[in-house]
C-alpha cells in the first residue's frame, strides 16, 4: 500500500486537485502567506511533485530546509522507527535519542561552541541566543542589521531590520541599534556600554544574498571582544553545510560566541538549535530557559539522521563543488549581471525585476525565490544533494526564460 493510501486510512480523504487544496487553505488559514499557485504533495531528493503530478526541480529547498533532499531515506527511516517507540517526552526526563543528538551536534559545532540548546524554530533559537547574551553580559541593547531577518516573534523581530516584517509590530520590546551589513565603522559607532550582542546573518538572505569580505568578520570578532559584547551568527539559513562548510564563519576564520540554527537542522522536521560557547553556557542556571517541544524524541531522531547524512555524505563538500561550478555558469547567462553567494546559497542578480522571471521559471518546472530588498535577485537555496546535471538544467532553463 502506498504512503498516500496509508495516510488516507489514518486521517481521511485528501483533496485531489490544486484548486480544491488552495480553496480550503484560503478559506481557513489566517491570510498571512503569499503562496506560489501550486500545491506540493510529494518530494524526493531535489524534486517535488504537485497535486496534478507535475515535477519541479526544487531550487528553493522547501524554503532552505531540505538540506539532505526531500524525504531522505535515512531521515524517513529514523522518523518511522522513532514514531513507533516514543513520539514525545519533554526535557523533564532524559532520552536515548536526545543523548545521541546533543553529542552529534556538539561534534559538528566549531571548536569552543560545544554546548547546545534544542528548540523548535529559527525565531526561538534567536530569542534564546539574545536572552543568553543579555544574561551573560548584564547588558540590554542589541546591535543588528538594517537588512537582517531573524524571525517573527517579538524578541527576534526586534533584531529584524527589514521594515516589511518588523513594522506591523513596531515598536518591539528589545532595544536594538540597526547598522548596514558589511559596515564595521557603523557597527563600532552603534555599540555602547549597554550592548550585549551583535547579531547578524553572516550572509543575509531575506535582505538579499551578498558576502562581505573576510576583514569585516575579523573586525566584528575583534570589536565585540574588545567591547565585552557577544557575537551571534544567525545560521538558520547558512548553517549545516549550506555554504560549503558546516558553519559559515569557517570561511572567514571567525568563531562567534553563539550560533543559531533551524531550517535544515531536522532534515525537514521542525527543529532549532543554539550552539553556545562553553563558558557562556556555564552561566546558565536551572530554569533560565526552557521549551516543551525542543529536543523531543521524534525531532531528535530526524536531527540525528540528518546530521549523520550531512557528515557521512559530505554534503558541505558537494555544496562547495556544485555551487562553485554553478555560480560560474550562471554568471555567463545573458541577462545575469552578477552572481553572489557561497556554496549552494546563490543570489542571481538580473538586469530586470526577478518576480516575473520566477513566475515563468515555475511554469518551466523550477521553484526559485525572490527577496524584497534586492528586487532583481533570484534566490536559490536548493537541497545540498543537488547534482551538476540538475544545476545545469536550471542554467539552461533560466537562459531560455530570460531570452524569451
Ligand atoms: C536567517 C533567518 N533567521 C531566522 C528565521 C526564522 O526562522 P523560523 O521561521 O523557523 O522562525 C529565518 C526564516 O526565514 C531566517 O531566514
Amino acid at each position: 500500500m502506498d504512503a498516500k493510501t496509508r495516510l488516507e486510512r489514518a486521517i481521511g480523504p485528501l483533496p485531489k486537485h490544486t484548486s480544491d487544496i488552495m480553496l480550503a487553505e484560503d478559506r481557513w488559514q489566517v491570510p498571512t502567506y503569499s503562496k506560489f499557485p501550486v500545491a506540493i504533495v510529494r518530494g524526493e531528493g531535489s524534486f517535488v511533485w504537485d497535486a496534478e503530478g507535475k515535477k519541479y526541480l526544487d531550487l528553493y529547498g522547501g524554503h532552505a530546509v531540505a538540506l539532505p533532499g526531500h524525504c531522505h531515506p535515512r531521515v524517513v527511516a529514523a522518523i518511522q522507527a522513532q514514531a513507533e517507540r516514543l513520539l514525545f517526552y519533554s526535557n523533564v526526563v532524559a532520552n536515548d535519542v536526545r543523548a545521541v543528538v546533543v553529542k552529534a551536534l556538539a561534534d559538528l559545532a566549531p571548536a569552543g561552541l560545544r554546548r547546545v540548546f534544542l528548540c523548535n524554530s529559527g525565531t526561538e533559537a534567536n530569542e534564546t541566543a539574545l536572552k543568553i547574551a543579555r544574561k551573560f553580559t548584564h547588558r540590554m541593547r542589541i546591535v543588528s542589521l538594517v537588512d537582517g531577518f531573524h524571525g517573527r516573534t517579538l524578541g527576534a523581530l526586534g533584531a529584524t531590520g527589514l521594515p516589511k516584517y518588523r513594522d506591523p509590530a513596531y515598536p518591539v520590546p528589545v532595544q536594538h541599534d540597526y547598522v548596514p551589513y558589511g559596515d564595521l565603522e557603523a557597527t563600532a559607532k552603534a555599540m555602547g556600554p549597554d550592548t550585549a550582542a551583535v547579531i547578524l546573518e553572516p550572509i543575509p538572505s531575506m535582505g538579499g544574498i551578498r558576502v562581505a569580505p573576510r576583514a569585516y568578520f575579523e573586525g566584528l570578532r575583534a570589536l565585540t571582544q574588545e567591547r565585552g559584547a557577544l557575537l551571534v551568527f544567525d545560521e538558520v539559513q547558512t548553517g549545516f553545510g549550506r555554504t560549503g562548510t558546516p558553519f559559515c564563519g569557517e570561511h572567514f576564520g571567525v568563531t562567534p560566541d553563539l550560533i543559531t540554527g533551524a531550517k535544515g537542522t531536522g532534515g525537514g522536521v521542525p527543529a532549532g538549535v543554539v550552539f553556545v560557547r562553553e563558558d557562556v553556557a556555564a552561566t546558565m542556571k536551572l530554569g533560565d530557559q526552557g521549551t516543551t517541544f525542543g529536543g523531543g524524541p521524534l525531532a531528535c531522531a530526524a536531527i540525528a539522521a540528518n546530521v549523520r547524512t550531512i557528515v557521512d555524505d559530505d554534503l558541505p563538500g558537494n555544496a562547495a563543488r556544485v555551487g562553485d561550478r554553478w555560480r560560474a555558469a550562471l554568471a555567463a547567462v545573458p541577462g545575469v549581471v552578477g552572481v553572489a553567494g557561497l556554496g549552494l546559497m546563490v543570489g542571481v542578480n538580473l538586469d530586470r525585476p526577478a518576480k516575473a522571471i520566477v513566475t515563468s521559471l515555475l511554469a518551466h518546472g523550477f521553484i526559485t525565490g525572490t527577496c524584497e530588498a534586492l528586487p532583481n535577485q533570484i534566490r536559490l537555496l536548493p537541497p545540498l544533494v543537488l547534482t551538476d546535471a540538475q544545476a545545469a538544467s536550471f542554467t539552461t532553463g533560466l537562459a531560455s526564460v530570460l531570452a524569451s
